[in-house]
């Protein structure tokens, strides 16, 4: 079915506004495949995670999760909103560096930073590198020897808890590329070493058990690991932790099938989760430390597309493509992600027959939405894909050297373009000839 809209979000033409533009004057101006953010969506959503934390009056820190979608605009935006934000590339770091983006207020993640990643992040003083394995604390000890400096860590811990989302998407299990093993003593061996560092203040503890999570237990399961571990260095060493961070996660409403629970409820029951704990195990209250990403930029972005040929197989399927596809958004394809879409420029007609939305990529698979029932379409009709904004732009890709699409914000009534459409001359801008 068409995503059914609020009637405030339809104008007397029957097309789709967003953030008080009309969706087919945003199509028009900025061409499509287009990709919109509602500023006051990820407004919002950062509104709630600080508001719950504040309702429970502890310690916090909410650090945006760039992966999800980052740019130079996206950076000012959580600059102003008084917000941390993670990065885990060279690419994201110079980014954020670019968009004068405070250093101190960046993570630096990732299981497998290179020397120069690192050697960057040391010289930026990026306020925490999130270390991963053995070889990057021989890595960063060397690096901060060679330069003379010190910097900030947390230890990321696998801590073996199950997500229940997509393989592709769940990290905190045991057996995952991401993290210290717990069970077989790599947490200690580690602790041990960054203890000791000259080099290296430990801060405290992260783990990340998921993304596009539903059901509070996950989470509650992590916090009885995480400061489970936090009581044993303390008994052991005496090691005060100043930072909880239980990474990323929280869950959106892509369709009306899914039920993710609210920033409140979660917020209120990971905080009051903690306090317990802490006291009973008597260790200090640490900060707690979120990296949401999804449920920041997720709900806020749509994705434009304009309709092109169409075709109805006998004993099959209706197709209707689209000019864009698995290039600027690859979810679908990657791990079976679900998505709503109407006609924005028919927005309250009826539907008709249902159809296979694809894309113009060259693969079978290059199909944003199965089953989807709309009003017949025209040539030239305006597609809104919802809920794209996050890891769609953010994955995108050249693939059949398509172009990658242009990024517009809106907000109240305003847009501003702040990233460019590629060019054909973008495409081989890096090419060099025979
Ligand atoms: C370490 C870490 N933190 C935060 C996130 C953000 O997760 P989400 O976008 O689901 O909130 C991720 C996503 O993969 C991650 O790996």
């Amino acid at each position: 079915m068409s995503r059914q809209v609020e009637q405030e979000l339809i104008n007397q033409n029957n097309h789709l506004m967003i953030g008080g533009v009309d969706s087919v004057k945003l199509a028009n101006d900025y061409g499509t495949p287009l990709v919109v953010y509602d500023v006051h969506k990820i407004k919002k959503q950062l509104n709630l995670f600080k508001q719950a934390f504040e309702k429970n009056n502890v310690d916090y820190v909410i650090s945006y999760a760039s992966k999800a979608f980052s740019c130079i605009a996206m950076y000012q935006l959580l600059k102003n909103e008084k917000v941390h934000s993670d990065v885990v590339s060279g690419g994201e770091l110079y980014v954020a560096h670019k968009a004068d983006f405070p250093m101190n207020n960046i993570s630096f993640h990732g299981n497998n930073k290179t020397y120069q990643e690192l050697s960057m992040a040391v010289d930026y003083q990026v306020g925490l590198i999130i270390v991963d394995n053995f070889n990057e604390i021989d890595l960063l000890n060397q690096i901060l020897e060679e330069k003379n400096q010190t910097i900030n860590v947390l230890m990321r811990v696998t801590p073996g808890v199950e997500a229940h989302t997509h393989e592709y998407i769940s990290t905190g299990q045991t057996d995952s590329k991401f993290g210290f093993d717990l069970e077989s003593g790599q947490v200690e061996q580690a602790f041990k070493l960054l203890n000791k560092s000259k080099r290296i203040n430990l801060k405290g503890i992260h783990a990340h058990i998921g993304s596009q999570i539903f059901a509070y237990e996950g989470f509650e399961q992590e916090i009885k690991v995480l400061i489970d571990v936090l009581a044993n260095w303390k008994k052991e060493s005496n090691f005060d932790a100043d930072i909880l961070n239980l990474g990323g996660g929280f869950g959106i409403k892509y369709t009306a099938d899914d039920q993710p629970i609210s920033i409140d409820q979660v917020i209120q029951k990971i905080t009051a989760e903690i306090k317990i704990q802490t006291k009973e195990q008597e260790i200090k209250m640490p900060s707690i430390w979120i990296e949401p990403g999804r449920s920041i930029v997720g709900e806020a972005g749509y994705s434009l597309y304009r309709t092109g040929s169409t075709k109805s197989v006998p004993n099959g399927h209706n197709y209707v493509a689209v000019d864009g596809g698995m290039g600027d958004n690859i979810r679908p394809a990657l791990y079976q992600a679900k998505y709503e879409a109407s006609l924005a420029n028919r927005i309250n007609e009826k539907d008709e027959k249902t159809y296979e939305l694809v894309g113009k990529y060259c693969e079978s698979g290059d199909i944003l939405i199965h089953d989807l029932k709309l009003p017949i379409p025209n040539l030239n009709d305006l597609v809104v894909v919802y809920d794209t904004g996050a890891y769609g732009y953010s994955m995108a890709s050249n693939y059949n050297l398509n172009l990658k699409p242009a990024v517009v914000f809106v907000e109240n009534g305003k847009s501003q373009l702040v990233i460019k459409r590629q060019s054909f001359e973008d495409l081989v801008s890096l090419d060099l000839s025979l």
